[in-house]
């Protein structure tokens, strides 16, 4: 997909489909009012007729036969006094989807006035929403069903400063392109999108993006005493690996920003099997891998002043004459026993090393995102990804930075109840702390490998793939968390990474006994 600003008139712009937003007021602002006279009053009259009341995602095309633009659709944004940038992904994602499934190869965007405010966030979320909208889902398909065509899509500059606009058309493109890779690494079913595949997938975007690559086999494993991370991948042929990229951008400071995601290729709830219903979903347990390897790629494009460590455990959760049992007790990195009371929390166990490894390297904050509970589901159902974090200034800022970038997340507590529920009689910690608070457990058990770092811990179980397709993003895998890695970088580095140095603080409500 091609996407670039254009100073010309859309009036004369040869284009498949030209796009214009209409918000709930139905008013034509000026570029949709000259189309519309030129059109002899079209536009207004497809307003008017109620055929769309500017809802977010509406869409009705009039065609223009004569004029050089060969249709305009009509998008809803919604309310006007609602309007956010991140809006025109959805916009860009539905026109190119719709339109590009309809044969239309080309689309022009008149972007609406509100856009001015933040007018580089808004041509970034048009480009990455154009470009998220082409991913082609079906690529095990010996033909796919309706391919997306839209190749080509261009902005118009119009009045608006243009420099933001290349800035955000920049910006747009690395995240677009990196929250498709991702969404195709989640795609690759296990028998290809294996531990060793995944690494080298983060071995080629390292590349790509000019990172240095790194990876720790279960040789190097067993050298840092990873004893929570190798056992998750016993029951299988498949080693494990431990992938790590790495970004400087700020050489002369000492902060490093790690992000560590969960890469469990397969997970079949190991000894403790999980039912067969809904199995084959867990392909998509290496979705905070992906989301990390294809932030690290986006940052590597983007270039911010700030050093960013990418670390992605990954490994496959089978039963086998190998595998781990309930019952069994391992040693992490940090020297910490856990009892394994459920082989099916995995997740947690690959983090707790990879956390250690993090701090290792000299990790100054922390940030994981791992499809780690289905309790996590059931607290937010689909509509946000929890957030647990051992440091209130780091979490602020980070609740403050994803507010509006499109991606959901909602705070859960990190109370020192949860500390109890994961002891061991026998070890230090048990894997699993049982049904109630399951979200929070795992958090509690994740918090003894990051010590005192400042440390976020993102939940994306119910946000990193979604059953339903929607105007704007196909079925499955939705590139969540890469948005919110690269927005939280981008703050950072602007910020300089020092502003929330301090302590870990314990959450302010003081545990009840
Ligand atoms: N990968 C799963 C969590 C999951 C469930 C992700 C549903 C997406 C959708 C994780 O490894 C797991 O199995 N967690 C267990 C933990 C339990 C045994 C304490 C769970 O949530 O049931
Ligand atoms: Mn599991
Ligand atoms: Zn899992």
């Amino acid at each position: 997909m091609q996407v670039r600003i254009t100073s010309d008139a859309p009036a004369s712009y040869a284009t498949g489909a030209l796009v214009i937003p209409v918000f709930t007021d139905k008013l034509l602002d000026g570029i949709a009012k000259e189309i519309d006279k030129a059109l002899g009053g079209a536009l207004k009259d497809v307003l008017e007729s109620g055929e769309i009341a500017g809802k977010p995602n509406e869409l009705a095309v009039v065609h223009a036969k004569d004029a050089p633009y060969r249709r305009v659709a009509l998008i809803g944004l919604g309310e006007r006094e609602n309007f956010t940038p991140h809006l025109l992904a959805r916009l860009a994602g539905t026109a190119v989807r719709t339109l590009g499934k309809r044969n239309v190869a080309t689309l022009a965007f008149v972007l609406p006035d509100e856009a001015e405010a933040g007018l580089m966030l808004a041509a970034s979320a048009l480009a990455e929403g154009a470009i998220a909208a082409t991913l082609d889902a079906t690529t095990y398909r010996t033909e796919p069903d309706r391919p997306v065509v839209a190749h080509e899509v261009a902005l118009f500059a119009g009045s608006f400063d243009r420099s933001a606009l290349d800035a955000g058309i920049k910006r747009g493109i690395a995240i677009g392109e990196a929250v498709n890779f991702a969404r195709l690494m989640a795609l690759t079913p296990g028998n290809d999108m294996t531990p060793t595949h995944l690494a080298a997938r983060a071995k080629e975007l390292a590349a790509e993006a000019g990172l240095e690559f790194d990876m720790l086999d279960e040789a190097r494993m067993a050298q840092k005493k990873m004893g929570s991370l190798l056992a998750v991948s016993l029951g299988s042929d498949e080693p494990a690996t431990l992938s790590v990229m790495t970004y400087r951008g700020d050489p002369s400071s000492k902060e490093i920003l790690a992000l560590v995601g969960k890469g469990l290729t397969f997970d079949s709830g190991g000894i403790s099997i999980k039912p067969a219903e809904s199995m084959h979903e867990m392909k998509y347990d290496m979705c905070g891998g992906a989301g990390v390897i294809a932030a690290m790629y986006a940052i590597g494009k983007l270039k911010p002043k700030l050093n960013v460590i990418g670390l992605i455990p990954s490994s496959e959760n089978l039963p086998g004459p190998k595998a781990m049992k309930p019952g069994d007790i391992l040693r992490a990195m940090n020297g910490k026993t856990i009892e394994v009371i459920n082989t099916d929390a995995e997740g947690r166990m690959i983090l707790a090393d990879a956390l250690c490894y993090a701090r290792e390297l000299g990790a100054t904050k922390i940030v994981d995102a791992a499809t780690l509970t289905g309790a996590c589901v059931i607290a937010l159902g689909h509509a946000a990804s929890g957030v647990m974090s051992n440091n209130d200034a780091f979490v602020t800022q980070f609740l403050k930075v994803v507010a509006d970038i499109g991606e959901r997340y909602w705070q859960l507590p990190l109370y020192d109840d949860w500390d109890r529920q994961i002891k061991s009689d026998i070890a230090d910690l048990k894997n699993t702390g049982g049904r109630p608070g399951g979200a929070e457990t795992a958090a509690a058990f994740l918090k003894n490998f990051v010590a005192d770092v400042p440390w976020i811990h993102l939940d994306i179980a119910g946000t990193a793939y979604l059953e339903s397709e929607s105007s704007y993003l196909a079925k499955g895998p939705t590139g969540t968390p890469v948005r919110a890695f690269v927005a939280l970088v981008e703050e950072m580095a602007k910020n300089g990474a020092s502003a929330t140095n301090g302590k870990a603080t314990k959450a302010k409500v003081a545990a009840k006994s």
